[in-house]
């Protein structure tokens, strides 16, 4: 047994475990980070919270806030990203976002599935204050009504809820 492979193992193991828990490690594109950021309008002293961030590119480019990460993999690039950018008002944590509590939240981010917006909408209806705003990308939702949405031709579409 070579043990190395161990963290290897460990590396995949908790990637495969966060795609079948939320989504598939796919980013938000670069170019609609700025689209992104637009419609989450974040004020300064505001919460921000990205809930499965990735690599945090999408956190770190906000500027403040958490970014929170199942997959070992991605936490840790997201850490490096951190770093390397030497973004001093953000921070990652290694989470399960069905877990991380949302009360002080005022402006939220996800990129996740729809069958997991599904299962995360209750925690969101419960934990999220009133006036807490909220933006997915790509898809919407289920059972919530956008305030506004965010279209560009070839390009995916962006979706702000007010609660
Ligand atoms: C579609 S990617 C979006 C990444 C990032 N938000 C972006 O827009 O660039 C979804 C991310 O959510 C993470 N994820 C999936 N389920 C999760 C969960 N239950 N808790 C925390 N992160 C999760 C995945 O590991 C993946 O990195």
């Amino acid at each position: 047994m070579n043990w190395l492979l161990i963290p290897v193992f460990l590396l995949l193991f908790s990637m495969a475990y966060a795609t079948l828990s939320g989504a598939p490690w796919v980013p938000t594109w670069k170019r609609d980070i700025a689209r992104a950021k637009k419609l989450l309008d974040l004020q300064p002293g505001e919460t921000f919270v990205e809930l499965g961030c990735g690599d945090g590119r999408v956190t770190c480019a906000v500027g403040q806030g958490t970014g929170v990460e199942l997959s070992l993999v991605q936490y840790l690039a997201a850490q490096a990203r951190r770093v390397l950018s030497r973004s001093k008002n953000v921070r990652f944590v290694f989470a399960n976002a069905f877990n991380y509590k949302l009360h002080d939240v005022d402006a939220l981010y996800m990129f996740l599935m729809p069958d997991t917006y599904e299962k995360i909408r209750p925690k969101l209806e419960a934990e999220l204050k009133p006036g807490a705003r909220v933006v997915t990308y790509v898809w919407p939702i289920p059972g919530w009504e956008p305030d506004r949405t965010d279209e560009l031709p070839g390009a995916p579409k962006l979706y702000l809820y007010k609660r």
